[in-house]
């Protein structure tokens, strides 16, 4: 684990702990405020998180972002970021050995960014981050205090492109997840 940004962003460089390697244009290690009390984990990166190496500035991300400005959250003070940071061919779930070996990028994220707050965005960030026992269906909308930090499971946006419906209910998480923070912040 590293203790500064800087090293930590040097030290995925030239990551090639798995075969995401292979075809990356970009790492995708996320953005945002490094402060952040609110962080957002998705699964990984597509095609435009891959060509510009931001997350979330495709069709997913732009649908997020009207939620954020319907609801008035300032996407800057956020925190974003992946389970896995290399786009998996053909936009598929990245398996587990992929998962694993990306993951204390993502702890080490977290440790840094220290956020109270954690908004996990589909079923991939919620198996990865609370276990496979967790199901999405499930899980939504409903809060898991975990060491300190509070976790929302919610849609993928990505989901909610699919299916119309889901976005009341991605909407309404959102909600919930602000009107937590209003209530912990201080
Ligand atoms: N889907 C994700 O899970 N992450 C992104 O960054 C983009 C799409």
């Amino acid at each position: 684990m590293y203790n500064n940004w800087e090293e930590l962003e040097n030290s995925i460089v030239n990551c090639k702990k798995c075969k995401l390697c292979q075809n990356r244009t970009n790492i995708v290690f996320g953005v945002g405020n490094k402060n952040a009390d609110i962080m957002l984990i998705g699964e990984g990166p597509g095609a435009d998180e891959d060509k510009q190496g931001i997350p979330f500035v495709g069709k997913a991300g732009q649908l997020m972002d009207k939620a954020f400005k319907g609801l008035d959250i300032d996407r800057q003070s956020l925190y974003i970021a992946n389970i896995v940071k290399c786009r998996p061919p053909s936009n598929r779930v990245p398996e587990n050995d992929e998962a694993e070996a990306c993951l204390d990028y993502l702890r080490n994220q977290v440790i840094l960014v220290k956020p109270k707050i954690i908004v996990l965005l589909g079923s991939t960030a919620l198996k990865n981050i609370l276990g496979k026992e967790y199901g999405i269906t499930s899980a939504r909308g409903n809060w898991i205090e975990r060491k300190g930090i509070y976790y929302m499971p919610t849609w993928h946006p990505a989901a909610l492109l699919r299916d119309e419906t889901k976005k009341i209910e991605f909407w309404k998480d959102l909600k919930s997840v602000m009107e937590k923070y209003n209530e912990i912040k201080n």
